[in-house]
């Protein structure tokens, strides 16, 4: 095959794609979030469904377009887009764990805008734990045989933090990103290795974020078969 043109090798398969990063809301008007654009999610989405695949993506506060011929899901928080997950797991052959989450929420949320107060200081922000969606989805395996990805992005001892976390996740693959200037966020390309629960390595040379995301489903096809 020329190189760009697959097989429909996941025609039949249901697969969900989590993309962009939640925001959590301290008021009405402000929220605690992160740099993720979405685009390396909306990637797999699209890839996916050339190659067949119904797709879900749970898209949380990307700008981008919904991609064609797939289930989009808006989700805006942490706690949201794990309901919207769950849910699209429940009968799916893989879910990819794109979307950056935001580890903590403000504990409080305030119904009207917080003001400033006289010459005071600011009150500090509590934060809570969100739950950990990757890490509950590959526990439970909604369906045998189900195959789960995750992301990261590292800056120091890339490898062996990324193993530690695979380990951790209890996810069969983890995407490990290496986050410098000019890399990762935002930008159009990627560079990364897949790092497989059967201790398997596969480096992605520098290039387009839908190249990675090919190689993403070359690697969860194999486990499908
Ligand atoms: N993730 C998740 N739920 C969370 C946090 C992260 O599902 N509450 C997923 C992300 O979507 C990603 C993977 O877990 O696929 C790794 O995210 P990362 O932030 O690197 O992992 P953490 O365990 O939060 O570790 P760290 O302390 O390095 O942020
Ligand atoms: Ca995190």
């Amino acid at each position: 095959l020329a190189r760009g043109v697959r097989e429909p090798d996941l025609t039949g398969r249901h697969v969900v794609v989590s993309a962009g990063g939640t925001r959590e809301p301290l008021d009405p008007v402000r929220f605690l979030g992160n740099r993720s654009s979405g685009k390396q999610g909306y990637a797999l989405a699209r890839t996916a469904a050339a190659r067949g695949a119904r797709v879900t993506l749970i898209a949380a506060n990307s700008a981008l377009p919904d991609p064609a011929g797939v289930d989009v899901v808006p989700v805006g928080t942490a706690v949201q887009l794990r309901e919207a997950v769950l849910k699209a797991a429940a009968d799916a052959d893989a879910v990819v764990m794109a979307a950056a989450v935001a580890d903590f929420r403000p504990a409080v949320y305030a119904a009207g805008k917080i003001k400033k107060k006289d010459d005071r200081e600011p009150e500090p922000i509590t934060l809570v734990r969100n739950p950990d969606i990757l890490a509950e989805i590959s526990a439970e395996r909604a369906r045998a045989g189900q195959v789960v990805v995750g992301f990261a992005a590292e800056t120091d001892d890339v490898l062996a933090n990324g193993r530690a976390k695979l380990k951790r996740k209890g996810c069969d693959l983890l995407v490990v990103n290496e986050v410098g200037e000019r890399k990762t966020f935002g930008s159009e390309e990627n560079e990364a290795v897949v790092l497989g629960a059967d201790g398997s390595e596969t480096p992605v040379a520098h290039g387009p974020k839908e190249a990675l995301a090919e190689t993403v489903w070359d690697l969860v096809a194999e486990r499908l078969r």
